[in-house]
């Protein structure tokens, strides 16, 4: 594991008035890594970027990059290139120029420009429409030259905030492929803001999940979607959760008021939640090989395209289960239909509370 920092904040706060935008953060982020800043509307992402780009000052606290500290280094002095939503490209410009402007303000050689833009667009997958004007490009193209842009001075540390929000679904999801990719081929640091659970997870090494403006995780996509460390982090990753809080009895037994959920896990005592992903969870009329079973009725049932949803009341709790897979449509339930859900210890993940 490389264990040089590209980003280091150490204990940064930012209010503004009575809003705490950024509460005691404190983040490593790996050379090279692309890490993400993820959490709901208003839980300080954008501030958190700001201020590592020295467009905002904290309040408390220290930001390095590769080690100085640049908490008073203004942002023209700090090597970090930026792309946003919004992306503010010059239209009047063609493709090249707008990815020549930084270079020429830094009054680089005319050949030499050349060759830089030349290879920055080999890289984000634009060659041949340097003479293009802006405007007749696509929004994913749009969005490639504002990352060549960037990208061309080549910036220690590239922020991005919600860039791909602009874009329809098709796009995004291309786009996310294509970012991920860029950034391998670039080997720089790219740190992301999204709000978006399915961008983060896609591209990033690491993800940093935010909540009124204190760092709540930080982990691998596996590692916040299997191992949440609080049950804010197990609601806000994937697409559902079942919850289900209870008394740990002894190692392995957690008593809920649905029954004894049985778990593989060594348990101290106290209060903890039981985290079941919707997709180990199985449905049927009658279940054999599970550990932990339990009786309900189909309240709805969604059909999602890839699988199928569904809601199940067991003693006035709602558990979600989703089935993948088209041979499940032979067998669907029906909403008032009895059924039996149940799922193996192993899948019962405990979390904090
Ligand atoms: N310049 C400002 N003046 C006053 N309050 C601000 C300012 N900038 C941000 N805030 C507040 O700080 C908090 C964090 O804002 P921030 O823009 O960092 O959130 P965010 O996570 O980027 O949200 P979003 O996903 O909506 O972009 C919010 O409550 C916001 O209203
Ligand atoms: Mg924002």
């Amino acid at each position: 594991m490389n264990d040089v920092f590209s980003v280091e904040l150490e204990n940064i706060v930012k209010r503004f008035g009575n809003v705490v935008a950024v509460d005691h953060v404190n983040l490593k982020i790996r050379e090279n890594e692309f890490f993400s800043l993820l959490g709901p509307s208003g839980c300080g992402k954008t501030t958190t970027l700001r201020i590592i780009a020295g467009l905002e000052e904290p309040d408390e606290g220290i930001v390095k990059i590769y080690g100085e500290d640049v908490t008073d280094v203004p942002t023209h002095k700090r090597n970090i290139g930026m792309v946003f939503q919004h992306l503010a490209l010059f239209p009047h410009m063609n493709v090249f120029e707008n990815i020549a402007f930084g270079l020429k303000m830094r009054k680089v050689q005319k050949e030499e420009i050349r060759r830089q833009v030349k290879k920055i667009l080999e890289i984000v997958k634009l060659e041949g429409l340097e003479n293009r004007r802006v405007n007749q490009l696509s929004g994913g193209q749009q969005q490639r030259v504002a990352l060549a842009r960037a990208l061309v001075i080549e910036p220690e540390v590239l922020l991005l905030d919600e860039p791909l929000g602009a874009l329809d679904l098709k796009i995004r999801q291309h786009m996310m492929v294509e970012l991920k990719n860029i950034q391998r081929r670039v080997k720089t640091t790219f740190i992301y803001v999204t709000h978006d659970q399915t961008e983060a997870m896609t591209m990033s090494d690491r993800i940093a999940i935010m909540k009124d403006g204190k760092v709540q995780q930080v982990g691998t996509p596996l590692e916040i979607y299997y191992r949440p460390s609080n049950t804010f982090v197990a609601s806000f990753i994937g697409e559902a959760v079942n919850l289900i809080e209870g008394e740990v009895r002894e190692n392995g037994l957690v008593d809920t008021s649905l029954g004894t959920i049985y778990c593989t896990e060594s348990l101290t005592k106290g209060r903890v939640a039981v985290m079941v992903r919707p997709e180990m969870v199985e449905i049927s009329d009658k279940l054999h090989d599970v550990d932990n079973l339990f009786k309900g009725t189909v309240q709805s049932i969604i059909f999602k395209g890839s699988y199928i949803e569904y809601r199940v009341d067991v003693q006035g709790n709602t558990f979600i289960v989703h089935k993948h897979g088209s041979a499940e449509l032979e067998r669907m339930h029906h909403p008032g239909d009895f059924v039996e859900i149940g799922w193996r210890k192993n899948s019962s993940l405990i979390v904090p509370i």
